[in-house]
């Protein structure tokens, strides 16, 4: 069952405030937190606030949390602790909202740990935000003017949205109903919730009309989206995908993050047809063992994941892999951990991220016997980054000399140097014209470098939006 702990609201002093205010958001976790964190800030703007980079400058605090691991969580409490200072020195007044997956699961603790936290908010409450504030500031003798009607979450949020930028988050979905034994998403999330079919492509075609060309598709189980479709059928993602190809200006779509279980054939199908969707999948496995994988609840075994694989490399050759392990899950045995390095070897991954267990409380594996050591799951953790390490490595030694379409997306460091990405999401610089951020021009691979590949155009950019188009000549001194 999910905490009904969404909303607290503190009292505290009188305050006052005046028009033109600033606010300040630090987002911890996930890809869903940096797509709430800015829907909390586009909700805000039309009560006067401005965001800020300092938050010695602001009216408002926002510090938009992550549970998953208990490091996460425990950076929420130290941050408060600078903040206390912070809020001591400010002249003026300072709120602290704490917002995300803490508030969720343990607000009261928060509150309790934190007496300088005024406002404690749920995911499932965003849309009442300024409602929220409102009433930290009525409390504290003064009013703010923010009628809100209240609405469906997802709907609320996406009417202030704005865009800035080519590649945009998208929430399609939100909640998990799997309940891997390890993890608090589902508690701190709730249910698996779709968003309807056609208010995702009414947010998407606005998006595309401010410039935005790439969708990157959030859900903490993605590919359980499922909706009525604009044409009256029921519509799984790669339906939803497919409509989202067919507006006017997007370039590209990604979607994360997928549950194995949950890649049905029609979005497998729809990576082999629809150039648009990009040939990176992130495919999260978390263990190699069949034993581990059966306590961890996650609903398949090690071969069905290869298999499934498999089947994805066939519908679409040029795909490439990306994953999450975790290492030293209760009653991990030295053979099961190698079970875990032979499947990160069976499929040869882009990229992937990997973690020591952490032990979450109220989860079913935090009371499981035989939790593994921290050395040992230091040592493992070493072993298996080594490998991915090299994969990674190897994957980008690869395209070296080869071309690959990138989409430039704002200016780079040096003078006439653009920032791109290619279909594997990788970083690339190439000295190209400003007038190509938005488009997509072949680049050949020249090198590798830590963090980012060098690249070189080779081709003639594609996918100029007429918008952009416009808008460029606008701004644009002619010779
Ligand atoms: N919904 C996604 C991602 C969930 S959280 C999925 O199903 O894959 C992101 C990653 O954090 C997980 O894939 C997992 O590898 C890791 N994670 C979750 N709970 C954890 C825990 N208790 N300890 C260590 N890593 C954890
Ligand atoms: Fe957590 Fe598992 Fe749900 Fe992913 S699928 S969010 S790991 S419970
Ligand atoms: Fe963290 Fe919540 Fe995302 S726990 S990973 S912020 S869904």
């Amino acid at each position: 069952m999910r905490e009904t702990l969404d909303i607290m609201v503190k009292d505290g002093p009188p305050r006052e405030r005046t028009a033109g205010k600033a606010v300040f958001v630090k987002t911890y976790g996930c890809q869903m937190n940096v797509y709430d964190s800015e829907r909390m800030v586009d909700l805000l703007r039309p009560l006067g606030y401005r965001p800020v980079d300092d938050p010695a400058a602001a009216d408002l605090v926002i510090l938009n949390t992550c549970h998953i691991r208990e490091k996460a969580a425990e950076k929420l409490y130290s941050d408060l602790g600078r903040l206390r200072e912070t809020k001591k020195e400010k002249v003026g007044e300072m709120t602290i909202a704490v917002a995300g997956c803490v508030a969720q699961a343990e607000g009261a603790e928060v509150q309790s740990r934190a007496d300088i936290v005024d406002i404690v908010v749920g995911p499932q409450a965003y849309h009442r935000l300024p409602e929220l504030i409102a009433k930290a500031a009525r409390r504290k003798g003064e009013a703010l003017d923010t009628e809100f009607a209240v609405e469906e979450k997802f709907d609320a949020l996406a009417k202030s949205r704005s865009a800035d930028g080519v590649s945009a988050f998208l929430t399609v979905q939100e909640g998990c109903d799997k309940f891997c034994t390890f993890c608090v998403v589902p508690y701190t999330r709730g249910q698996e919730v779709s968003r309807k079919a056609a208010a995702i492509l009414a947010e998407a075609r606005m998006l595309a009309d401010q410039g935005v060309r790439e969708l990157t598709l959030l859900g903490q189980n993605v590919n359980a989206w499922a909706s009525v479709g604009e044409d009256g059928r029921s519509w799984g993602l790669g339906d939803l995908c497919r409509a989202l190809a067919r507006i006017d200006g997007v370039l590209r779509i990604r979607f994360m993050t997928s549950h194995p279980r949950d890649m049905d054939d029609g979005l497998i199908a729809a990576l082999g047809k629809e150039e648009k969707l990009m040939p990176f999948l992130h495919l999260p496995v978390q263990a190699g063992s069949d034993r581990i994988l059966a306590a961890m609840n996650r609903g398949h075994t090690a071969a069905d994941y290869l298999a499934l694989i498999g089947k994805i490399r066939d519908a679409r050759p040029d795909i490439a892999l990306s994953g999450d392990f975790i290492v030293g899950f209760p009653g991990e045995t030295a053979e099961d951990f190698e079970a875990t390095l032979a499947l990160a070897r069976a499929v040869g991954y882009a990229s992937a991220y990997s973690f020591k267990y952490s032990r979450r409380p109220g989860t079913p594996a935090a009371s499981m016997p035989k939790q593994v050591n921290e050395t040992e799951k230091d040592r493992r953790l070493e072993a298996l980054q080594a490998l991915l390490r090299a994969q990674r490595d190897a994957f980008c030694a690869s395209l070296v000399g080869k071309a690959l379409p990138v989409l430039f997306e704002r200016p780079g460091r040096r003078p006439g140097q653009l920032i791109g990405r290619t279909p594997y999401l990788q970083s690339l610089h190439a000295y190209a014209p400003a007038s190509m951020i938005g488009s997509i021009a072949p680049a050949r691979i020249l090198g590798v470098t830590s963090n980012a590949l060098a690249g070189e155009v080779v081709g003639r950019a594609e996918g100029m939006h007429p918008a952009v188009t416009k808008a460029e000549d606008a701004q644009t001194p002619r010779e």
